[in-house]
């Protein structure tokens, strides 16, 4: 049997984008969660990174708000590439089970399989959620922009028909 491995998403280093706080520009991670002295594809590293990973899904469904999903999606985008990587790895889940239950290996090939399925899922959201910030959202935020200024300009010449109209009632200047 063979795995297919590496069509996750790995980024290379260099790849990764700078600091950046803008939600369409998130900081993606450039490094697995794993802890100090842990091997990238062990079962202990595998376990850290699905705490990881259970903490950003809790965060992603509580969050209603596009410009903190925006950043949530990139983060999750480049921790499963990590994640499905290191599963995939010579000594990663395959091994294990190979070891431990050998009649399990077709479920690590299911599995496997499904992180394309699933990377490519998170992408489509990520860019749904882009288009949804660039497009309708932008053009609701501008027209609530202009609309405030409108209102400020129309509540200003208010201000200035009523201190003319009290100056006029005082005499003031006739
Ligand atoms: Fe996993
Ligand atoms: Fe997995």
């Amino acid at each position: 049997m063979t795995f297919q491995t590496g069509g996750a998403g790995t980024s290379a280093p260099d790849e990764v984008q700078a600091m950046e706080s803008d939600p369409l520009h998130p900081v993606r991670p450039q490094a697995a969660p794993a802890g100090e002295g842990v091997s990238p594809g062990s079962s202990a590293a595998i376990a850290e990174e699905h705490r990881v990973l259970r903490e950003l899904l809790g965060r992603i469904t509580a969050t209603r708000d596009l410009g903190a999903l925006l950043p949530q999606l990139g983060e999750l985008e480049g921790l499963l590439a990590f994640h499905f990587a290191h599963e995939e790895e010579a000594d990663g889940l395959h091994a294990v089970v190979a070891d431990s239950a050998p009649d399990r290996l077709p479920e690590v090939q299911r599995l496997f399989d499904e992180h394309r399925e699933i990377a490519r899922r998170v992408m489509e959201l990520r860019e749904r959620a882009e288009e949804l910030w660039r497009g309708p959202l932008a053009e609701v935020l501008e027209g609530v922009a202009e609309l405030a200024d409108r209102l400020h300009r129309h509540e200003a010449a208010e201000g200035d028909l009523l201190a003319g109209a009290l100056y006029d009632d005082l005499g003031i200047g006739s």
